[in-house]
């Protein structure tokens, strides 16, 4: 018998290794042979501990299971939910870049040749670097961290940067809140990564990468250590790439947990080990980056998209998508939902049909008051926005941003001036203090949202003021991209910030 428990963390967080240790000792007690598969997580999260037992008519998914529901499990009287692919939430994505995902054992270089891994390095290396750029750029795979810059042309850019030492960087300093992406494929299926990063220095004539990922991710370090190592064991990484002669090796390390560390510039100072502050641009990290030299900067989904790029084809990957939107989305749903987790699908499906249709609207049942897209960064999308289709265009022209494609749900019991207080504070928490609109505005940002709040209409315009100076004169997207929440909570829930004053008259 062939069981699949999750070992993601947040499968985790909901008793998946107490379920895994009840499967074990009952498996003992009753002299069962029991094959039990510690894999990447199914990205639903709300039917974690998702339990899969191997039939022959497929893997049949159990959940959310709990110790208690183990010897009926084994019994085969617990009631299912039938074959994991049936899901409807499963069902409707199309999964590319986490096609693997909670399907193998993330550890098994074997298990991940056997479903398509390696496929696509394998034909890499029988490619010139520029054809290797121009498939990435023939791909329309845009950077996945939030900016959506085409991947191809930054790695032109480094590629063209003539002889000598050049990098990749993998940010993984994953900090938007709601996202999760990055977490559940290193969890999941970290060799992906791996081979993404390799494709991406034989690419741009790398041979050296780092794995930036941050401390709050204790199981992703874990997992993408070990996997780094058993890669070089197997000749994956090294001196010569699975016997091609090309050089690339990995080095994982851990950040210190600042926010911004995930803006790449100071990624890049943390990486040398100098304070995470942001550093002007240009230069381009592309042309001067770590250590000075070209480097390239990728966030971990576009480098773990890399594989299935190779594997089947630019062209079959850019047949999905919306404009100039190529190719599938990571989402990743959180807040007050019924259904939360991670749904992989081409750019093009409306905001509304995944909010009400695919994710079930609120947890508590109450009316969707807004969503949150795009993490602490993002705007803040009403209801009347839900026809806005998810593709990067469509959302700048709604006022919005995709960003690293994170969403989180809020019902109608919300108090958006509170929202747009939490962001200013949020910023101001975070800054790195390089520049005097993000340093002094967000300060003053909490205290004029106050005054609002005490009845001080004459602070509403002393906001937007505000916000317009840290969007033009900040130097990077923490300081410049605050403003989003805060006038899209103003814009679209005047009545939160005018009940306050109506309150204090
Ligand atoms: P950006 O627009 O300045 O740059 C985008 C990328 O393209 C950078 O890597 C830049 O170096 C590169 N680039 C631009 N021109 C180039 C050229 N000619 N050749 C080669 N490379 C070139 O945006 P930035 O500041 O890097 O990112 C902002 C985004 O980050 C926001 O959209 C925000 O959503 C997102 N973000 C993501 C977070 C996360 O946790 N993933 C956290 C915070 C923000
Ligand atoms: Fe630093 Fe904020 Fe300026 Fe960015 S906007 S450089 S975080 S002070």
């Amino acid at each position: 018998m062939k069981i699949y428990v999750p070992m993601d963390s947040a499968a985790k967080a909901l008793g998946a290794d107490e379920v895994a240790a009840a499967i074990v000792a009952e498996a003992a007690r009753r002299g069962l042979a029991v094959e039990l598969v510690r894999n990447g997580t199914r990205g639903m999260v709300w039917l974690e501990p998702l339990v899969e037992v191997e039939t022959g008519d497929g893997r049949l998914a159990f959940g959310p299971v709990t110790p208690e529901d183990v010897p009926a499990l084994l019994d085969g009287t617990l009631q299912g939910l039938g074959p994991v692919e049936g899901i409807p939430f499963f069902a409707r994505q199309t999964r590319l870049t986490f096609a693997r995902c909670g399907v193998t054992d993330p550890l098994s270089l074997r298990d991940y040749e056997a479903h398509g891994g390696l496929a696509g390095l394998r034909r890499a290396l029988g490619m010139t670097s520029a054809e290797i750029v121009q498939e990435v750029t023939d791909s329309g795979l845009r950077g996945r961290g939030g900016a959506g810059f085409p991947t191809g042309i930054k790695w032109n850019t480094v590629l063209g940067a003539g002889a000598g030492q050049k990098y990749i960087v993998c940010n993984a300093d994953e900090g938007d809140s709601g996202t999760f992406a990055d977490r559940m494929i290193m969890e999941g299926d970290p060799f992906t990564l791996i081979e993404g990063m390799v494709i991406a220095g034989v690419g741009v004539g790398a041979t050296r990468g780092f794995v930036f990922l941050r401390s709050e991710y204790p199981d992703a370090i874990k997992v993408m250590a070990a996997a780094v190592q058993i890669a070089r064991d197997a000749g994956l990484l090294g001196p010569d790439v699975l016997g091609s002669g090309r050089a690339f090796d990995i080095e994982v390390r851990v950040g210190a947990g600042a926010y911004v560390c995930g803006e790449e510039t100071s990624l890049l100072n943390a990486l040398e080990g100098k304070r995470g502050v942001v550093r002007a641009k240009p230069p381009l990290p592309a042309l001067e980056g770590f250590l000075g030299r070209p480097t390239v900067v990728n966030n971990v989904i576009s480098l773990a998209t890399v594989p299935v790029i190779f594997e089947k084809g630019a062209a079959h990957y850019a047949d999905f998508g919306l404009g100039r939107s190529r190719g599938t989305v990571t989402l990743q749903i959180a807040g007050n939902v019924a259904r939360g987790g991670l749904f992989e699908t081409a750019f093009g499906m409306s905001l509304g049909e995944l909010v009400m249709d695919v994710a079930g609207g609120t947890a508590t049942g109450r009316p969707v008051k807004a969503v949150q897209v795009g993490g602490p960064l993002g705007a803040y999308m009403p209801v009347s926005k839900f026809d806005t289709a998810l593709g990067y265009e469509d959302f700048d022209a709604a006022g919005g941003l995709i960003g690293h494609a994170g969403l989180v749900v809020f019902d109608d019991t919300t108090d958006m001036l509170g929202m747009a207080r939490f962001a200013m504070e949020f910023c101001a928490v975070e800054s790195c203090c390089k520049c005097t609109p993000c340093r002094v505005g967000a300060v003053r940002g909490v205290e004029t949202i106050d005054r609002i709040a005490r009845g001080d209409a004459a602070a509403v315009p002393i906001l937007t003021d505000l916000c317009e100076t840290m969007k033009l004169g900040s130097l990077c997207a923490l300081g410049g991209f605050t403003p989003f929440p805060v006038l899209s909570a103003l814009t679209h829930f005047p009545d939160d910030f005018a009940t306050r004053k109506e309150a204090a008259e």
